[in-house]
């Protein structure tokens, strides 16, 4: 299938980027297990024609291929890369000729398990061919390193050929130029008046403009983009950005895009992003691998600190089959191309060398263990004797620095972190001089000791929480901590497959989202926390196993919808005006209910049922201890209450005005779909839909199932309801409501009719 003459006629077209294993039907068979999302695996071939114009340098890039990919030109193997998150490119320009020219791609990811997550299969990033003239700047050959202080940016290319000039031009935010200066190293000197530094609040970037010339005339250019900041990590004072002190507020994301999967969209990921802003996070963990290029583009212009993360296992494996069998080989080349590829991005303050290596202790073998039992034993605590002893220096410590030896090889700009779930100074990886930052995943108790543990080393949470829900399911009472599984190595089953939506659900090993944010909020010296997640993720479905096959631990479903959590970190983390009251008001009449708050800027708030006040509360200044019920944290208020039908009703009021009010009615029977555009990008559109009764109000129990008509140049791509145990394909054009709603994907320019045996249909026009 590599031949330029293989018969491919009868082939699927089909456009890249593309990941096959998102059309798939979900099945316990498939050999990824439901902790890779239960979709298929396989082995793939992509062919595509071309012909060139004329003579010069042709080079193919790809961004990223899931997994174990062989690249042929003309029916010439250019080279196999087996790790799926690397970026890698080929020289093709000798194999080329006048005429067709076909690059085969053969795709195998059929070696399974490999991952503890969905990874997608395919060529699942962009592909570049770059046509450049015989002198140009070499891949990845432009670097930059700005200095916030001195006002300067110090610019290095690499130049393939000989007789050239190279000159370098700075332009601000509004396309000014504001410095210049030549040569293959140069210094360009940013004026006072023009600095202006980048930020979370303020993302401001220059752009750097390299141009390689021959006798006079530009031959070759790079566009680099570019930020000035001052940054550094406190062992007492935590984060400082600026010269200002400030907490990292960060979540970790796994790569896919729920029901579109793995294939970067980037409509989808600026959703992401957007609704992650909204919510008041300020940086993104790439967990546990080398991102899309257009997550790090975003995040520089879109104001995200990143930790660029490069490896979830070394040599000792987590899975059966995943890279640790390629890691001997290839971590020098893999590690490298992260740090080349991704060193000028300015949102980039830290690298990360793995993520809960099993090499933090000296004899954690997994060789045998399955995807569970992995997922498991990861988060378990591990034996003393297995710590490094006082004065040793074992392998696995020395490989930490090995590791850290080549990222500071290309980059000595930023420091390096590792994820780490042991939390002890006996861990390995702390014993050399790899980690500039100690981190650790969970144990948020021991947090207290860091001081003591860890003198004079600054501290982050590299990854917090795990705490589990369903976005619409509420398990009462709600001031009940529910642990799922109770311990580690127990299993954990409920009919329900569901998992609470207030915040009292969590597993083994981590805590509820107040916990760790009250430890992290009143502890100086910890410079933030990467929550686990932000957006649910396919795969892994802790505490469960099939038929759940995505997460429960984002704090925005699948779907893309804002769990209740959301508003809490809206309430802690932005300057917006918070009041979010839940669950939803139709319940069975004389049940006992909790009702929730989440505000801001109040001093207090009352509830009303029906007109009668079941009182004011007002947040408290600490965690409660464990007496109930809970009326009352920092973070949130509740009423125990019963329920009637009809409303249920909270207002806000600062200094004795109300300021905000928020209503919720006991829903009719289900009588109409209601769409909404959730997000609209330039290419795809996300459209809401609900199931509401004549008056507009969401049915929250109703289950419909809603059948979409796309119309217009493009269609329906996928559909989805954040529903962790839906068996209904992702691109099915068919979805059932979740507790009365779901979401719709819509690609190019039309219409959407949504349609349901019972219910009234409704139809919305995407940018007509
Ligand atoms: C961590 C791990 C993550 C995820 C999480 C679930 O230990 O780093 O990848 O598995 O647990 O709680």
């Amino acid at each position: 299938m590599s031949k330029l003459d293989y018969n491919d006629s009868h082939w699927r077209r089909l456009n890249l980027p593309h990941d096959w294993a998102i059309e798939g039907d979900f099945y316990a068979g498939n050999p990824s297990g439901a902790g890779g999302g239960a979709l298929p695996g396989g082995v793939g071939w992509y062919r595509k024609h071309f012909k060139i114009g004329y003579p010069s340098m042709y080079y193919i890039e790809f961004d990223g291929v899931y997994m174990n990919a062989t690249v042929y030109i003309n029916g010439h193997q250019l080279g196999f890369r087996p790790y799926g998150y690397s970026s890698f490119e080929y020289d093709i320009t000798r194999y080329l000729r006048s005429g067709d020219n076909v690059i085969a791609v053969r795709v195998d990811n059929s070696d399974q398990p490999n991952s503890r997550w969905y990874s997608g299969c395919g060529i699942y990033r962009h592909v570049w061919l770059t046509m450049t003239h015989a002198t140009h700047v070499k891949h990845w050959g432009v670097q930059v390193v700005t200095d916030a202080k001195k006002r300067r940016a110090e610019v290095k290319v690499d130049v393939e050929g000989r007789n050239y000039q190279v000159k370098h031009t700075l332009y601000d935010g509004q396309g000014v130029a504001v410095a210049e200066a030549t040569g293959v190293r140069a210094t360009l000197n940013v004026p006072r008046s023009s600095l202006q530094l980048w930020s979370p609040e303020t993302p401001y970037t220059y752009q750097v403009l390299t141009q390689v010339m021959v006798d006079g005339a530009v031959v070759d250019q790079v566009w680099t983009t570019t930020a000035f900041r001052d940054f550094r990590f406190d062992a007492k004072t935590g984060f400082w950005l600026n010269g200002k002190n400030m907490k990292i507020n960060g979540v970790c994301e796994h790569h896919d895009f729920g029901c579109l999967g793995a294939a970067v969209y980037e409509d989808a990921l600026h959703r992401k992003l957007t609704k992650l802003k909204a919510m008041g996070v300020n940086a993104i963990r790439s967990s546990h691998n080398p991102p899309a290029p257009e997550l790090l583009n975003m995040c520089d212009t879109m104001g995200f600190i990143v930790m660029d993360e490069s490896f979830d296992m070394w040599r000792r494996r987590k899975t059966q089959n995943d890279y640790a069998r390629f890691f001997d080989q290839w971590h020098e080349r893999d590690l490298t191309d992260l740090v080349l590829r991704d060193r000028n991005h300015p949102c980039i303050l830290m690298w990360s060398i793995g993520n809960e290596v099993l090499e933090q202790w000296s004899s954690a073998e997994a060789d045998t263990l399955t995807l569970e039992q992995a997922n498991l034993i990861l988060n378990a605590g591990h034996d003393a004797s297995t710590l490094a002893k006082d004065g040793e220096m074992s392998v696995n410590t020395l490989l930490a620095d090995h590791l850290a030896d080549i990222v500071r090889r290309y980059d000595t700009t930023r420091p390096i972190t590792a994820g780490c779930n042991e939390p002890s100074p006996g861990n390995h990886l702390f014993r050399g001089k790899a980690i500039d930052i100690i981190g650790f995943n969970y144990h948020h108790e021991w947090i207290k000791d860091v001081p003591k543990n860890f003198p004079k080393r600054p501290f982050i949470m590299t990854e917090s929480v795990s705490a589990l829900q369903t976005n619409g399911f509420y398990k009462m009472p709600s001031d009940n901590i529910f642990k799922a599984p109770k311990e580690w190595w127990m299993p954990y089953t409920d009919p329900s497959f569901m998992c609470s939506a207030y915040d009292n659900m969590h597993a083994s090993w981590s805590s509820t989202h107040e916990q760790t944010w009250d430890v992290v909020k009143h502890t100086p010296y910890v410079s933030g926390q990467f929550i686990w997640t932000g957006f649910d993720y396919i795969g892994e479905p802790t505490p469960y196993g099939f038929p759940a096959r995505s997460s429960y631990f984002g704090i925005i479903d699948l779907a893309g919808q804002p769990k209740d959590i959301y508003y809490m970190y809206q309430s802690e983390w932005t300057e917006k005006p918070v009041l979010h009251l839940f669950p939803h008001w139709n319940w069975i009449p004389g049940e006992e209910i909790d009702m929730w708050c989440y505000y801001s800027q109040a001093d207090e708030v009352e509830l009303f049922i029906n007109g009668k006040s079941q009182g004011v509360r007002r947040k408290a200044a600490q965690l409660p201890d464990q007496s109930s019920p809970v009326t009352a944290t920092e973070y949130h208020v509740m009423w125990r209450v019963i329920f009637e039908p009809g409303e249920v009703k909270v207002v806000a009021r600062k200094d004795g005005e109300v300021v905000r009010e928020q209503t919720i009615r006991t829903a009719g029977y289900p009588e109409k779909i209601k769409l909404t555009k959730d997000y609209e990008g330039k290419d795809l559109t996300f459209v809401s839909v609900e199931v509401v009764d004549k008056d507009g109000n969401r049915c929250p129990w109703a289950e419909d199932e809603i059948t979409f008509i796309g119309e217009g140049d493009g269609g329906i791509l996928a559909s989805d309801n954040g529903c962790q145990t839906s068996m209904e394909r992702f691109t099915s054009p068919r979805r059932k409501a979740f507790f009365g709603r779901c979401m719709v994907v819509f690609k190019g320019k039309g219409s959407i009719t949504a349609k349901s045996p019972m219910l009234a249909p409704a139809v919305i026009n995407i940018k007509n």
